[in-house]
């Protein structure tokens, strides 16, 4: 089979690395892609979030699958042109996307479908903004209602840090949505669906903050472990029974059936399990420490929730190492990255047992050199047969990458490594106090 990847990202290197690995897919092309997986697979420069442009690639490269990796392509309607085209694609349609597009429509469907999370009001004027921060109290929580790249979330004990960010929201036209703060340790988990089936990949942890000890502002994610030794056994089936199958019935019910990865972003709290947010496509950096212990054939699986055949899948097989994936960032990341620096030493990086580099925002510049070009740069994944070895590895590789003014975390995997994540509630099944209004027949 022949595959078309589309996005430009670590997640989308990722996953080319992963599709050249099943013996069921004979070639790979990605657009626009970036200097690593312009190395693995021949690129091309269109662009990716244009519809039209995609649909008449995929065509003319006559390919049997279409992955599209990141929100704006799928929040722009290309899976609805590629599908449009005849050609299967893994990706939600423009209408699904909404789901991660905007935060007030994922709280809709999530009530309907009885999906446990934050208590939450959407404001659009400054008096509905002050309203809902002093009906749920400090910690104060306030997200930009559209796609922020993970940056437009404000979590913040100061009530006027909190309004000055709604303001912002408001001045640009949009709103917010303001929710209760959920306390507990967060978890990632991927679960590919096809429109009616649900099948979960195995749950990681994403280290959002740019500084050691969850300091600093939002970013995409700077570093990713997987699987998660502390979480509550029975995690995966109440994530599908509680969250993901409502949630694609409901979906299928309104007429816009989910295909894709419904990204479940979970708070463990004292309450039980709750979803922060949904995305509608893998996580990055999260995918690259994910896909590299899936042993499954990338290829045949997403081939089969695009077309609505996840039920004869093969049962998910996956190594039992632990993977862990730390992001260098460039200076000055998540504000306005520097970028154009050469980044050197990544040979022997790959040259490490066990690790390998996933580029994010790299290029090549005129000589063929590799350079930085975006936020997040590239990250270093590694394998060990535990968390203490897969983080040894993964830094033992960050050192050796020269990036000028490149940043990086040195705590990812740090605290479940030491045995420090406590889940406050370990029932596994969200009984109880689950602040569920409707469930659908
Ligand atoms: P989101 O874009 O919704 O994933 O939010 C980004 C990050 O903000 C999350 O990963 C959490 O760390 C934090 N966050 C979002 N919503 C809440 C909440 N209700 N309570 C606590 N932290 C939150
Ligand atoms: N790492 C979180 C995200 O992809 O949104």
């Amino acid at each position: 089979m022949k595959v078309l990847v589309i996005g430009p990202g670590g997640r989308e290197h990722a996953i080319v690395r992963s599709l050249l690995a099943d013996p069921n897919v004979s070639e790979v092309h990605a657009a626009p892609g970036n200097a690593g997986i312009g190395k693995l697979v021949p690129t091309h420069n269109i662009d990716g979030n244009d519809p039209d442009a995609v649909a008449a690639l995929a065509t003319k490269l006559t390919v049997d699958l279409v992955v599209v990796g990141p929100e704006a392509p799928l929040a722009a309607g290309v899976s609805d042109a590629v599908r449009a085209a005849g050609i299967p694609v893994f990706g939600p349609s423009k209408a699904a996307a909404q789901l991660e597009a905007s935060k007030a429509f994922a709280k809709q469907v999530m009530a309907e479908a009885g999906v446990p999370t934050a208590m939450a009001r959407v404001a659009s004027t400054a008096e509905e903004a002050a309203d809902a921060l002093d009906t749920f109290g400090a910690p104060y929580v306030v997200k930009d209602d559209g796609l922020a790249a993970g940056k437009g979330v404000v979590v913040t004990n100061n009530r006027d840090e909190a309004l000055a960010h709604a303001q912002t929201c408001f001045d640009a036209g949009g709103s917010v949505v303001i929710e209760e703060f959920l306390d507990g340790p967060e978890v990632s988990v991927f679960v590919l669906c096809d429109g009616r089936n649900t099948v979960a990949l195995s749950p990681a942890q994403d280290f959002k903050r740019i500084f050691d000890n969850d300091e600093g502002p939002n970013t995409g994610g700077m570093g990713a472990y997987t699987p998660l030794e502390w979480a509550p056994e029975g995690l995966v089936q109440e994530v599908i029974d509680r969250v993901a199958q409502p949630t694609v019935n409901e979906m299928a019910h309104r007429g816009t059936p989910f295909v894709g990865v419904l990204f479940v972003g979970l708070a463990l709290t004292s309450r039980g399990t709750r979803v922060i947010e949904f995305n509608v496509r893998f996580g990055d950096p999260e995918t690259q420490a994910v896909l590299a212990r899936l042993k499954t054939p990338l290829g045949s699986l997403l081939l089969a929730a695009a077309k609505g055949e996840l039920d004869k899948a093969e049962e998910l097989r996956w190594s039992k190492d632990t993977a862990v994936a730390v992001v260098v960032a460039s200076e000055n990341y998540p504000d306005t990255p520097r970028t154009g620096d050469r980044i050197r030493g990544l040979k022997k990086v790959d040259e490490l047992e066990g690790v390998h580099v996933i580029h994010a925002g790299t290029k090549l510049d005129e000589e063929g050199k590799v350079v930085s070009a975006g936020g997040r740069v590239l990250a270093v994944v590694a394998l060990g047969t535990d968390l203490v070895e897969a983080r040894e590895r993964a830094y033992d590789g960050v050192e050796l990458v020269q990036l000028e003014g490149g940043q990086f975390r040195t705590d990812i995997g740090r605290k479940a490594a030491r045995g420090e994540i406590k889940v406050a509630n370990t029932t596994g099944s969200a009984t109880g106090s689950l602040p569920v209004t409707k469930t659908k027949a």
